[in-house]
């Protein structure tokens, strides 16, 4: 970066706006896993959508690259600079105002650097729900669910992000700002051009407001443990319960036995719900917006039916809000735990949820095969065919030998996902770790396409290069 631009940056954002010294861009280089790291000419930390635009307006007349980045939990490396020391990372985290909560229209506008969790809470403080929920919701930020249209554990109820989203305020990569904030559930004059920058990374411009769907809080939940035979059990359940509950079920996230497993080594506290070794569970969540909804009864026959069925063999009813937390501090705490477990291999796959069977007993022979061992980590939204199938090295195993690996082991888990019509990125993205890898699972076509897009938006491409979009 030269002087000038420098000296131009702090201009716009003043003095504490640039940081630019090796233990204050430290922070900002690496990504949540330890996965991606790059250096930077500096971190840009903008207090208002001028702010941003001006700064993507300076970077792009010096043909710098912008790197947007929120809360820096992606799972995909998209929020890393690469390592030229060239880019310029640009934080959102000091744009964090509720703009706006209009109740009556259910709709609540705030800044991108709104962490996740003060959204949820604003909502309730209003009556209201933002359904939204991840398990980086503490530290997450809006413009980061909006870049990758996250998704979590309520779009089986609710949606992902796109879903959630009426109106955006971005700025384009020529340091235009585009608004369409607005709140409308009906509008159709013409293209609906949020949804280009839903999902795409950071690539099209940085998101800098949001106008989000609200819906009536929840005032009863219940939430059950069930013991599974076998994954053919989950997709059976989650038909029984769905006969059952309606759209009382909000959540149905199952785990592996191996999943379970880290999170009672790691995870401080944590403890089995149900006696004996179960190759899997599913936790189950029915929630509704009366006070007395009966929902323990709901979840109790659609458990009996499951149990006659065969479909189920054991289940805990959470007796109130500690052990249903406590239950979902289980499901929340696989990806800190594998974590601990030394060097992972994230696939964040979906598959249409009948086919989740076959899914997994092809992937498990085809890994068994390429690495006699090996411990694959399955958790994830079953409820919306969206698997987490995480690999870790076997116990003892040589942690650069399993690294070698990678590319040939995500394509075994890729390719059977292909085969069964499903997609390599249900939420996480392409990022920097799959971006490669998709243009032999997506078509050419499509790919056309996104690049058309990229080449309107983004000529120069300097807008989060090496994200997204192969070479
Ligand atoms: P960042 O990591 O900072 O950025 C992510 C991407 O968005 C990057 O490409 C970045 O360039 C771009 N970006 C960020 N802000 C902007 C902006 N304002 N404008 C344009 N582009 C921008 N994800 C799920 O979908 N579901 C889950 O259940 C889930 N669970 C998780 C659990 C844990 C423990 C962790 C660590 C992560 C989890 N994630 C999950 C992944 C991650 O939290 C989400 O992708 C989240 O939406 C990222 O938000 P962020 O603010 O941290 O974005
Ligand atoms: C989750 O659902 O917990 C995350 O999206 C998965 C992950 O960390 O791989
Ligand atoms: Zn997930």
């Amino acid at each position: 970066m030269t002087v000038d631009l420098a000296v131009r940056l702090r201009d716009v954002v003043g003095p504490a706006g640039v940081v630019d010294d090796p233990a204050g861009m430290s922070g900002y280089l690496t990504d949540w896993r330890h996965a991606y790291s790059g250096t930077a000419a500096a971190v840009v930390r903008p207090g208002s959508t001028a702010e941003v635009a001006a700064v993507v307006a300076l970077c792009r007349g010096s043909g710098v690259a912008v790197v947007p980045q929120g809360g820096n939990t992606g799972l995909c490396g998209g929020a890393v600079p690469d390592s030229s020391g060239r880019q310029v990372v640009l934080s959102l985290t000091r744009m964090r105002r509720i703009r706006d909560l209009d109740a009556a229209n259910q709709t609540v506008t705030v800044e991108a650097g709104a962490v996740l969790r003060s959204v949820q809470e604003a909502a309730a403080a209003a009556g209201q729900l933002f359904p939204l929920s991840l398990g980086a919701e503490g530290s997450c930020t809006v413009g980061g669910n909006l870049a990758t249209n996250a998704g979590g554990t309520g779009v089986l109820r609710y949606g992902t992000m796109r879903d959630l989203t009426l109106g955006l305020e971005v700025v384009l990569p020529d340091g235009r700002v585009w608004n369409g904030l607005r709140g409308l559930r009906k509008d159709n004059t013409g293209y609906d051009l949020k949804q280009l920058f839903i999902g795409a990374e950071g690539t099209l411009g940085v998101i800098t407001a949001a106008v989000l769907k609200l819906y009536p809080a929840v005032r009863s939940r219940t939430t059950a443990w069930v013991a599974l035979p076998d994954p053919r059990s989950a997709v059976d359940l989650l038909g029984v319960l769905r006969a059952h509950a309606g759209d009382r079920l909000t959540g149905f996230e199952l785990m592996s036995r191996q999943s379970v497993d880290f999170v009672l080594r790691h995870v401080p506290g944590a403890r089995d719900p149900i006696a004996g070794v179960h190759p899997w569970y599913a936790l189950v969540e029915l929630s509704d917006t009366l006070d007395d909804a009966g929902l323990d009864a709901v979840v109790e026959s659609g458990l009996a039916e499951a149990f006659e069925r065969g479909a189920a063999v054991d289940a805990v009813v959470a007796a109130g809000a500690a052990q249903a937390a406590a239950l979902w501090a289980l499901r929340e705490g696989v990806s800190e735990a594998q974590n601990r477990e030394g060097p992972s291999l994230k696939h964040d796959v979906t598959v249409p949820v009948s086919r989740i069977p076959e899914f997994l007993e092809r992937t498990r022979r085809a890994l068994a095969d390429a690495v006699p061992g090996i411990r694959v980590v399955t958790y994830g939204h079953v409820g919306d065919g969206n698997l987490h199938h995480n690999l870790s090295k076997p116990v003892g195993g040589d942690d650069d030998a399993f690294r070698a690996r990678a590319p040939e082991l995500s394509r075994v888990v890729y390719d059977v996902t292909h085969a069964l019509d499903g997609s390599i990125s249900a939420e996480h993205g392409l990022g920097q770790s799959k971006r490669d890898v998709v243009v032999d699972y997506k078509d050419a076509l499509d790919l056309d396409l996104m690049r058309g897009i990229k080449q309107l938006f983004d000529a120069p491409g300097l807008m989060n290069p090496g994200k997204v979009l192969p070479d």
